[in-house]
């Protein structure tokens, strides 16, 4: 039937091209800055396990619905839903999943981009070599104080700040000018396999700190789930939270690129042709190897240096740059790793542009790269909440009255509603979507399979009961509906 529409934005030119960038997309500052510091903050293994299972149970399927839904829209999230809706006579309501996409899109891109440009703020301080020093530091104390010091400073000043982060946006808003094959797709194609490549050299090292690496290990994957409820243990009192298992499921979503138009825009250029539960598959694979990786890396050596795992967002600053200082020819590969951490950062934040710069090119008679400046310049200047919440308006917590957000800054307050709320719910809504208002035979037609097929029935069990039950509870526990 719809063999031969192409998106009128253009088509990935091979299975492959796409699978690169959905990879691209979904591994960033989400597998090596994020997961390491909310793994750290929640405990370790129990909130690893709770991550796993929100990735295999939900993160996968919902995935597959997602691209599906692009390759059937064959436009930007609003007006794939739209039409999808239209064609499957359900409500035009349908299409808010793709506004709430844009909301989510420009509070994501305009902290993503202030992250990553931290990232790009440590090559130059790789480069000089600032970390060499770390080895003729005498106590382990001098090395943290150090490593924390070095990030202190950087944060602090939102002068610096706020120009790293304009330095990333830009070069976001020059490869989204260049469109699906001319930026994306370039973009992408020798940085994650670098970037793989670096990552297994870290290992190694982190492998030759022993004792460390086995610690480390054991913090990852030993499941005390003490630690996930019971985080704020004093020894008189000891209050149950089920916070942590909210974060991880937001943590699925947003490592998966989930819940927002990246993915169903990204699955819109993707030909007829090809196998959506396959590549897939791989996607989630990948990224979820990289995660691991990333925690298997930083844990030994948080542990060697005794710093804290719950440091925050901190945490891969304040613990690679001490590695590389310590390990030969290190001032070339931290610089090297800050630098594939951008681009790393730069093939996802192109993605988050996305799915409004496609929307804004099908609505308006604007070029795409007037309306990718207006993106930017907007998203950037979003940003600057979170530049500021580290440093003049660190102490600006408006929710402080509840207990869950006493300490949440302005920073913290975007990424918990974005990643823990719109994320899952626009997840939710694609499966629920996929799973019980499309019709089966547009379903299996874009799956190329069989109502009989056991994958798709398994399938369409995770979209139909798994996904609602699991945002439901866990939302209903986040409200202390358990407790
Ligand atoms: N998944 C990316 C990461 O792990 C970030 C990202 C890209 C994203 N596109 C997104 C997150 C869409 C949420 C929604 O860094």
């Amino acid at each position: 039937m719809n063999e031969e529409r192409t998106s009128i934005h253009g088509q990935w030119s091979s299975k492959f091209a796409f699978i690169l960038a959905a990879t691209g997309c979904a591994v960033g500052l989400g597998n090596i800055w994020k997961f390491p510091y909310i793994t750290g903050e929640n405990g370790g293994g129990a909130f690893v396990i709770i991550y796993l299972i929100c990735i295999v149970l939900m993160g996968l399927p919902v995935m597959i619905a997602e691209v599906l839904l692009g390759r059937r829209g064959k436009h930007s999230p609003i007006n794939s839903m739209r039409y999808i809706a239209q064609e499957e006579s359900a409500s035009r309501w349908w299409q808010l999943i793709g506004w709430s996409g844009v909301v989510a899109g420009f509070i994501i891109l305009s902290y993503y981009s202030v992250i990553a440009g931290w990232s790009l703020a440590y090559i130059p301080i790789m480069a000089e070599g600032t970390f060499n020093v770390v080895q003729s530091l005498s106590s382990p104390e001098a090395v943290k104080q150090f490593a924390q010091n070095n990030f202190a400073t950087l944060i602090s000043n939102p002068i610096t700040l706020i120009g790293w982060h304009t330095a990333f946006m830009a070069v976001t808003i020059i490869m989204v000018s260049g469109g699906v094959k001319g930026g994306l797709e370039r973009a992408v194609q020798f940085m994650m396999p670098a970037l793989f490549v670096l990552l297994l050299v870290l290992l190694g090292y982190a492998i030759s700190t022993g004792d460390y690496f086995i610690k480390g290990v054991e913090f990852l994957f030993r499941v005390d789930f003490e630690a996930l409820f019971y985080p704020n243990c004093t020894p008189d009192s000891c209050e149950f939270s089920g916070r942590g298992v909210l974060v991880a499921m937001g943590q699925a979503f947003f490592t998966l690129s989930l819940g927002m138009g990246s993915i169903m825009v990204y699955g819109a250029y993707l030909s007829q042709k090809t196998s959506i539960a396959k590549t897939t598959a791989v996607v989630v694979a990948a990224d979820t190897m990289i995660a691991i990786l990333a925690g298997l890396i930083i844990f030994p050596i948080v542990f060697s240096n005794q710093l804290a795992p719950g440091a925050g967002p901190g945490l891969v600053f304040q613990t690679l740059p001490i590695a590389f200082g310590q390990m030969p020819w290190g001032t070339f590969f931290g610089t090297l790793f800050f630098i594939l951490l951008a681009f790393a950062a730069w093939s996802s934040s192109i993605s988050i542009a996305e799915p409004v710069v496609s929307w804004l090119v099908e609505a308006t008679s604007l070029s795409r790269r007037v309306l990718c400046i207006f993106v930017g310049f907007l998203a950037w200047f979003i940003g600057l909440i979170t530049v500021f919440s580290f440093n003049i308006w660190s102490e600006v917590k408006p929710l402080s009255n509840f207990t869950m957000f006493e300490n949440s800054t302005l920073f913290d307050l975007l990424d918990f509603l974005t990643v823990n709320i719109m994320l899952p719910l626009g997840g939710l809504a694609m499966a629920i979507f996929v799973a019980w208002v499309m019709r089966s035979r547009s379903v299996t037609q874009e799956l190329k399979t069989t109502e009989s097929s056991v994958l798709y029935r398994l399938w369409l069990f995770a979209l139909r009961f798994i996904t609602p039950l699991g945002v439901g509870l866990v939302f209903l526990n986040a409200i202390g509906v358990f407790s």
